[in-house]
């Protein structure tokens, strides 16, 4: 069917400039690649731009901490993050910098906007400062013991333990974690961004725009009230200074999405395109942005009311993905899960994970699940089995019995139409368009069944071997590589390179969507080479193992963004006295149980025997631990603590562990220990 030619606009989340790509991001770029190419194949214009995140605290001092400038850093992780984009084939028209001069001036140019129509306000704020490192503190740089529940070590703004939230300066004996010191409380004029003066227009553009499941999220936050917001950081800080307002600085979160703007422009000075008729008010040119839930305030309330205040379009609409999970669980270092771009391609395809991923998909917000039994069934199954099948077994006869010369006529013209006519070829275009790809996956293998069944029933390899049946052969198989063809103009947003070496396989142009109506025939091919090759079990073995090693040697930090190094993060607490450990008596101590708790999030319920007693302990360790593989499991518990009242119950102890967030390893002796035996 001939459409109208969109102008679209299309951006993913900026990573940040100071880790690896993971298989969590590629949930989001994959997604949002296979929207833009399905528009390109379409024949729209729809343009794709991205950047590195290149801001923040984070940065800065990841930086420090290398001895190296910022600027090497962001420059480095660029590049890094450019070679796996591309080796997944996620195909940016532009993938550039926040820290770049065109980022600068739009953020001036907004600010000012914002500014003058009176929507910024100043207002003296107290915060923790660090008196050594002589900088203010951001939440995730202070560690201190829960007010609540009194675990210690917790974040400032997040009880890991009990998983309640607060501010820093609740915090009991807080610690800078960049420093060591105890910082101080301490004033300083911030710049906020006034996010109330927009709520009516908000209210009306997130109904409008945005999908009901967002805008119902969105009603919550209305409901709490907007705030203003914070938008300036006093140096040290690696950002853009404030016009005018010397040692402050625009906040990352607030030049990120202007980013997306940038990129833009310095892509549009490259082409020589207008890049005022991309943002301007009445553009003609739709936009949309593809990002993780966890950033949804960001894109649904600042970025519009942004865009707003300073007389800019709006995004057309906000699509929101959930996260990924590995094997049912958060992605776990320990357990190999936690897996870089990089670790993935060296070991298998990355249109295998592309496939799996568009096969899982759909437009809602729920989490999608890599299950890596599914993975390799998945791709060897539809793939490798269903897809790449019809071409070898028809690809041979063509190639050796007629010289790669195809029919002159279509064996079943009807078989031709249900597959490639324009009944389901709209209905998958349906599909992709509302990014419903799991649904769209399975229709496509609906059809690559009904191809085989054809093949199966007119048999070519016994065709083959009868006396004066060439030309039936010629034409069975010209109609298995005509239908093979038309899969792959379906599957050509998830799978590109699988497209274009089926595109020089069938000696064709480059696959058009609306191109495939007309059959080939009469048509030469060239010889077959095997396209795909299934997924070895022993690969996907290699990969978890290799992705343990590698990220037991890295820092944590390097993936979630945070200062690198486990002393800097946690410095060593203050001396004391043998008597002073004494006091603290640890047992080892047999798990005898383990349970999840009702509507805890991440502790699980332990029951101890301590060598005839038993204890009932609640551990923050659900995110790395599954309950049955704890159980029977010898473990350290300091067995004389005060019990403590927690939410859920009473907690009479506590087990030893290395680690937090999302990387914990619980502590266990060495075989001959019992349970009870006092550790000294
Ligand atoms: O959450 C993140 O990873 C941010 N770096 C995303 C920024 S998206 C946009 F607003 F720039
Ligand atoms: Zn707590």
């Amino acid at each position: 069917m001939k459409q109208d030619t969109r102008k679209i606009l299309v951006t993913s989340a900026l990573p940040y400039a100071n880790g690896p790509i993971h298989i969590g991001h590629l949930v989001e770029y994959i997604q949002t690649d296979i929207w833009v190419r399905f528009h390109k194949l379409r024949g729209h214009e729809c343009l794709y731009v991205c950047a590195d995140d290149a801001h923040g605290t984070p940065i800065m001092l990841r930086a420090e901490k290398e001895n190296i400038t910022p600027e090497e850093l962001i420059s480095r992780t660029l590049e890094a993050h450019k070679r796996d984009f591309n080796d997944f084939h996620v195909d940016f028209d532009n993938f550039y910098t926040t820290h770049s001069d065109e980022n600068r001036e739009l953020c001036t140019y907004i600010y000012e906007k914002l500014k003058a129509q009176g929507h910024i306000n100043q207002k003296t704020i107290e915060q923790f400062y660090d008196p050594v490192k002589e900088m203010f503190l951001p939440d995730r740089f202070i560690r201190g013991e829960c007010p609540y529940c009194h675990t210690l070590d917790q974040y400032g703004d997040q009880c890991e333990s009990c998983n309640r939230t607060y501010t820093p300066t609740d915090l009991i004996n807080p610690v800078s974690a960049i420093s060591g010191s105890t910082p101080i409380r301490k004033e300083s004029v911030h710049f906020f961004f006034n996010l109330p003066d927009f709520e009516s227009m908000l209210k009306l553009w997130t109904r409008e725009n945005l999908q009901k499941e967002i805008a119902n999220k969105l009603d919550e936050w209305f409901s709490a009230g907007l705030q203003p917001w914070d938008i300036s950081r006093d140096k040290p800080y690696f950002g853009f200074e404030i016009p005018d307002e010397p040692g402050k600085y625009f906040y990352v979160w607030l030049d990120a999405p202007i980013g997306y703007f940038a990129s833009l422009k310095n892509l549009c000075e490259r082409k020589g395109l207008d890049f005022d008729a991309f943002i301007k008010l009445d553009s003609e040119y739709e936009m949309y942005h593809f990002i993780g839930k966890d950033i949804m305030y960001f894109h649904a309330l600042f970025w519009p009311a942004m865009l707003e205040g300073s007389g800019l379009r709006k995004p057309n609409n906000v699509f929101v993905h959930g996260f990924l999970t590995v094997n049912g669980q958060k992605m776990s270092k320990s357990r190999g899960t936690f897996i870089n771009a990089r670790t993935y391609l060296d070991f298998l395809g990355p249109e295998y994970l592309r496939y799996y991923f568009a096969a899982k998909l759909d437009q809602y917000v729920d989490d999608i699940d890599l299950n890596f039994e599914d993975f390799i069934f998945r791709i060897n199954s539809d793939l490798v089995g269903k897809v790449i099948n019809i071409a070898s077994r028809c690809a041979g006869f063509i190639n050796k019995r007629f010289d790669g010369k195809l029919a002159s006529d279509l064996a079943d013209p009807g078989l031709y139409e249900k597959i490639g006519g324009e009944v389901i070829s709209e209905k998958i275009a349906k599909l992709y368009e509302s990014r419903e790809y799991s649904k769209a996956m399975r229709e496509i293998m609906l059809l690559a069944d009904e191809v085989n069944q054809y093949i199966d029933i007119h048999k070519p390899w016994v065709i083959a071997k009868q006396d004066g049946k060439d030309k039936e052969l010629q034409e069975i198989c010209t109609m298995g590589l005509n239908c093979y063809r038309l899969l792959v103009t379906y599957l050509k947003p998830v799978l590109p390179a699988l497209a274009s070496d089926s595109e020089a396989f069938l000696n064709i142009e480059p696959l058009q969507w609306n191109d495939i109506s007309k059959p080939l025939l009469s048509h030469q091919i060239n010889k077959f080479k095997p396209l795909m090759t299934r997924v070895e079990k022993e690969k996907v073995e290699a990969m978890i193992q290799a992705s343990k090693e590698s990220l037991q040697s890295t820092t944590s930090e390097e993936i979630s963004n945070q200062v690198s190094g486990h002393l800097n993060d946690t410095p060593l607490a203050d001396e004391i006295s043998i008597d002073d450990f004494s006091k603290i008596d640890l047992r080892v101590a047999k798990i005898i149980a383990a349970e999840h708790v009702e509507g805890a999030d991440k502790l699980l319920q332990l029951t101890l025997d301590i060598g005839g007693e038993t204890r009932n302990v609640f551990a923050g360790i659900k995110a790395d631990y599954n309950p049955e593989e704890l159980t029977g499991k010898l473990t350290v518990m300091v067995a004389n603590l005060a019990p403590r009242k927690m939410r859920f119950g009473i907690s009479e102890g506590m087990v030893l562990a290395a680690g937090g967030n999302g990387n914990i390893y619980i502590l266990s002796p060495d075989d001959g220990a019992e349970p009870g035996m006092r550790i000294k």
